[in-house]
Parts: C-alpha cells; structure tokens; sequence
C-alpha cells in the first residue's frame, strides 16, 4: 500500500557558539507496508522514527528517494490527488494537544475535518456522525462541548483519535501515541487502536521505543536503528527469532521488565 524506497534525509543543526553541523536522520530507508498491517517502528530516541513518519505522510520531502502510495510516487500528485491522500492518510501524535485546539470544543475540532472536506452537507447528519465516532472512541455525547483542558491525557488521546478516523482513513501513522499517557491509560488506547484495525481495516504504521507495546499491537516489526531499516520480520519471528545482534540487544534489554 505504501512503500518507501531508499529515503534519505539531513539536517543542518545550528548550536549557539558552534558550526553548523549536518545530521544524518535518515539514510537507505526502506519499508514496504501492504494492505491491514501493523508496522511497528520500534528504534531508540534520534533513531529517525518521526522523521520517517513525517516524509511517509508527505509533511516533509526526503532528499533522495520515493514514497509510493498505492504504487504512485507522492511527490507527483496533482494539488486534487493530494487533497485525497490527505484525506486516506491520518497522523496521531505523541501529544494529543498538538491536534486539538485549545480555544475549540472537542466536538468541532471531531468535526472539522468533514467540514474541510465537504463530506456532510446538512450539519445534523455532521453532528451525528461526530457523536457515533466519540463514542466509538469511548467518550460520551456531552464530551463534543468540553474544551481540551477539561479532559484527562486518555481522554484526550480518545479525542484526537476520533479527528483522526472521521474521515475513515485507509492508513494511519501513530507516533508514540501512548508514551505519554499513564501505564493502565495506555493498554486502553491500544486496545482502541487495534479494536479499529479491526473494525474499519485501517493499515498503520505504529511508531514506539518500547517493544513491549509493539508485541502488543504490531503484525509486523520494523527495526530503525542511525536511520535505516537493520530487519524487518513478522511479530512472531522477531520475538521468537530475532535475526540481527542488534535486534538481541534490544530485547534483552526488556526481558528482565517483563
Ligand atoms: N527538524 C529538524 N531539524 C534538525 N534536526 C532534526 C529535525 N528533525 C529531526 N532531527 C534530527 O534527526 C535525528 C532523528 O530524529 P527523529 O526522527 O526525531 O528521531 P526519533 O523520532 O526516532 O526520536 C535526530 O538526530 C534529530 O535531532
Ligand atoms: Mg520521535
């Protein structure tokens, strides 16, 4: 479904009192997602996770190489091809603050995007489908009036996940959607997260530095490490087999937690 193809991407890093410095974040990425999987990206901090993330959704161009869609390249999509794939692919965040408007109630920000979208014509039938998805994400109707602030970081999430799936996307990229959120909060938004696999057959690509989770909610197990894919298996091999020293290292670093 999405592929990307030898992805390369620097930074120019300026400090205080320094040169510039070039950061390699991402060099020969490759990662082939196909329809209904579960990637996990799993990789330590700087590994190039959401850089990754970022260039797959188009947010960001890559320096070198192609992402694919549906075998056609992003980057040469007509302005209503990529108002499309706007609309196919979503993106939940680490903080569900930075999709949620602060000054807006839940609902409408829920709302917002069939609104950019015109899916809706009369606005009853807007508020319906609004109230059915809060729900389906665990938050009562009287949740659309609530502001940001009034909801707990679960809640929150919930929310944002309800604006992420209101347009019934084909693919969704969570980066780190649980890490910030309390241990018992982040079983619930997994088991969220994958009851709408489910459900609506959305392809993700689940991006996280804990392998616990990842066993948890990923079909498939992608493994970054300085930027480039080092193995790719299926959950269970890379849990029972694991292919690379690399790979070993990481897992043995959280036998002793489990
Ligand atoms: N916008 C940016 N400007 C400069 N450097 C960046 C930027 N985004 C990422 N980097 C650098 O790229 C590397 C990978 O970062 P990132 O993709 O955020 O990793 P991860 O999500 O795995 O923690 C890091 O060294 C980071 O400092
Ligand atoms: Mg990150």
């Amino acid at each position: 479904m999405i592929e990307a193809i030898n992805i390369e991407k620097s930074y120019f890093q300026t400090k205080i009192f320094s040169k510039k410095r070039v950061v390699t974040a991402l060099k020969n990425f490759n990662l082939k997602i196909e329809r209904n999987d579960i990637i996990g990206l799993v990789g330590e901090s700087g590994s190039g996770k959401s850089t990754a993330a970022r260039i797959i959704i188009g947010l960001e161009k890559p320096d070198k190489g192609e992402i694919l869609f549906l075998g056609q390249n992003i980057s040469n999509y007509s302005s209503q091809q990529l108002k499309e794939f706007r609309r196919k692919t979503q993106f939940i965040f680490q903080n569900p603050y930075s999709s949620l408007n602060p000054r807006l109630k839940v609902g409408y920000s829920v709302e917002e995007p069939l609104i950019i979208h015109k899916i809706f014509k009369k606005k009853f039938e807007r508020r319906e489908q609004v109230f059915e998805m809060l729900e389906n994400c665990g938050l009562e109707r009287e949740y659309y009036d609530r502001y940001p602030h009034q909801l707990s970081g679960g809640q929150s999430q919930r929310a944002a996940i309800a604006r992420a799936l209101i347009l019934k996307p084909e693919f969704i990229i969570a980066d780190e959607p649980t890490s910030s959120l309390d241990i018992s909060v982040q079983a619930q938004i997994l088991n969220l997260l994958k009851q709408f696999h489910h459900k609506f057959n959305i392809t993700m690509l689940f991006i996280s530095h804990d392998l616990s989770v990842i066993r948890f909610i990923a079909t498939k197990v992608a493994v970054l490490k300085d930027g480039e894919v080092v193995e790719f298996a299926t959950n269970e091999d890379f849990f029972r087999n694991p292919k690379t020293q690399y790979s070993k290292a990481l897992l043995s670093s959280i036998a002793g937690k489990n």
